[in-house]
């Protein structure tokens, strides 16, 4: 397909306002899928993402589309990411594309999300559409949320296209208008080959698959491949497009979106942002790639059962060959025993590994409280980076404790009269520490304003805060994986909550357990777990012997979920029941 008669773009959208139905229905027109094989929500291949609903990693298809005028086109659909943890995800995928389709409910109107990522796209300088969804919806306010959009990013009225993916109002006409108005891809075909990894996946066979985006000339199969960071060379396997099925093709042309499997078997040696270039006529120069995410959030991750734990590596290595904004370290706890120490973009990025590792790989987890990482600036001028509470130098070596703060967005109807009283809703935006939002700040703004505020963020960097470590000592015992750090003046609050939800979860034992809450030898918090009264096994004293053991044997199914800390069995909703700290 000739340059001209190629279109790179993605769907930007808020969660649910209908990206994977618009995906769904244009691979429907364009007969990319055949109507019976058509099942729902081809983009969103991972189970978990279908039950939930978003999407995770960026993936694309090809399809063709014939114009009114009898004219094919090649349109490169690039799948991103809904959800505030994968905007890093949303900027690979825009970095690929010369348009994006701002898709907004017409029964819900612009959200943070729309425009955390509309100003994201603005970055990339690329054509942007448009397009309210959901018209056939009797509930719809298609001309409100055009105002809207003409309110918040300068839309003229009559750029906008109203859709319904769900019944195929405007679809067509919609397809034409991508035609018209993204422009074709600028790359030159007769200059060296370079192309940009924008995602991978693994394949047994055909090791590393690189999802990319040929900026420059083209690449066939057994061309000797060259990845720019490195220098490393490889013959390549396959070069093919998405339609929707991987297929393969003779050669990948300028301006195409396709993919290239390079044999390669460490994710590393071909990392999503680096440039692939050809060995015997190399480009000089890289594409432009992407900053790389840091993990924010952080918690550790044990195996309920410790004979878990080479199975728990096993599953974690192979989540991360596809996702490489998971970091993991081996980590040794008193408390839990062996572990890991996890790196995640944010909560709900955490939530979705745990529910992969439990569903995925069977495995029973314990997940301590998410952390932030801290940059500590020591005495003697160096600077080190804790993102493990325990892991703070003694107070006496530390000069200054900085912590990450969030630039963030909130979108909620104008029910309470702020700003302008006829503005239908109001956007907000603040500064806060990203450990404050960890603490239930996102569950509470939905509650607060029944679940119609909408928010994103973005890091804005490290600032100097009054910070102490807070360690949780249960019978005498301290549990490194509990220590928090919190700002000095909610430390001893945060030290009492935290004994009190410990105290209710752990289940009286032979004898009293006290849980104290301490901030380097000062004591802040006290409970104590009284004693049990009786044993279980005192009623079966000379009794029937299969009777005693059935009481083992359910008391050890019980305990499946339990950790021994010191010599108190602790259940895993104790652990669990400190995630929200409120
Ligand atoms: P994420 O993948 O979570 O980002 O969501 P999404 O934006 O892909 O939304 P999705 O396509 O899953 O649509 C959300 C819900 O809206 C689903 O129940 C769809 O069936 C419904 N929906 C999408 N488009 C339309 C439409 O045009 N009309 C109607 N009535 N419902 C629609």
């Amino acid at each position: 397909m000739e340059q001209q008669r190629i279109r790179n773009f993605c769907i930007i959208a808020h969660i649910d306002h209908g990206k994977s139905t618009l995906a769904d229905r244009f691979l429907e027109i364009t007969g990319t899928v055949r109507p019976g094989e058509m099942k729902e929500q081809f983009l969103d291949q991972m189970d978990l993402e279908r039950e939930r609903g978003i999407t995770i990693k960026g993936k694309a298809v090809t399809m063709k589309h014939r114009t009114p005028d009898g004219v094919d086109y090649q349109l490169n659909l690039i799948d991103t990411p809904g959800h505030v943890d994968f905007s890093y995800e949303v900027s690979r995928a825009l970095a690929a594309c010369e348009g994006a389709l701002l898709v907004v409910d017409a029964t819900q109107g612009v959200e943070a999300q729309t425009i955390a990522n509309t100003l994201l796209a603005l970055q990339y300088d690329m054509e942007m559409i448009p397009v309210i969804n959901k018209v056939d919806l009797p509930s719809a306010e298609p001309e409100r949320v055009a105002a809207e959009m003409e309110q918040f990013f300068g839309f003229r009225r009559d750029e906008v296209m109203f859709v319904s993916a769900k019944s195929g109002i405007g679809m067509q006409e919609l397809l034409n208008c991508i035609v018209e108005r993204v422009p074709a891809p600028k790359g030159a075909a007769d200059k060296p080959f370079r192309a940009l990894v924008f995602d991978s996946t693994y394949d047994s066979y055909k090791g590393i698959i690189a999802y990319v985006r040929v900026a420059d000339g083209s690449m066939s199969k057994h061309d000797r491949l060259q990845v720019m960071s490195s220098g490393r060379s490889v013959e390549v396997i396959e070069v093919g497009v998405f339609s929707p099925e991987p297929t393969p093709i003779d050669v990948l042309n300028a301006g195409q979106v396709g993919y290239v499997a390079t044999g390669f078997k460490d994710v590393q040696e071909c990392a999503v942002g680096d440039t692939l270039t050809n060995q015997s006529n190399p480009s000089t120069e890289p594409l432009p790639g992407y900053v790389e995410l840091k993990s924010m959030v952080f918690a550790g991750l044990y195996p309920a059962d410790g004979e878990d734990y080479t199975r728990l590596r096993a599953a974690l290595e192979k989540l991360k060959l596809n996702d490489a904004s998971l970091s993991i370290e081996p980590e040794n706890s008193g408390a839990l025993g062996f572990g890991f120490r996890c790196g995640f973009l944010g909560l709900m990025h955490l939530e979705i590994v745990q529910e992969r590792l439990e569903r995925e790989y069977d495995l029973a987890l314990i997940v301590t409280a998410p952390s932030v990482a801290y940059e500590v600036l020591l005495t003697n001028g160096e600077v080190m980076r804790v993102d493990n509470p325990s892991r703070l130098p003694s107070p006496t070596t530390i000069s200054e404790i900085r912590e990450p703060i969030l630039g963030i967005t909130i979108v909620t109807p104008n029910s309470s009269g702020l700003g302008d009283a006829e503005q239908a809703r109001v956007v907000m935006e603040y500064t806060m520490p990203l450990a404050e939002m960890l603490a239930d700040f996102y569950n509470q703004l939905k509650s607060r304003t029944q679940g119609y505020a909408s928010l994103d963020y973005t890091f804005e960097g490290y600032r100097a805060a009054p910070l102490v470590r807070v360690d949780i000592l249960v019978n005498q015992t301290p549990v490194e994986a509990l220590s928090i750090i919190s700002h000095r003046d909610n430390a001893v609050v945060h030290g009492r909550t935290l004994v009190e939800k410990l105290r209710s979860a752990i289940p009286r034992q032979m004898f009293e357990v006290p849980i104290q809450a301490s901030i380097g030898t000062r004591i802040v918090a006290r409970e104590t777990v009284r004693a049990m009264r009786k044993d279980v096994l005192a009623k079966c004293y000379g009794g029937d012997i299969t009777r005693k053991r059935k009481l083992l044997e359910k008391q050890k199914e019980g305990k499946k979920r339990m950790k021994m800390v010191g010599r108190v069995e602790v259940p895993q909703e104790a652990f669990l029941s400190l995630l929200k700290i409120g």
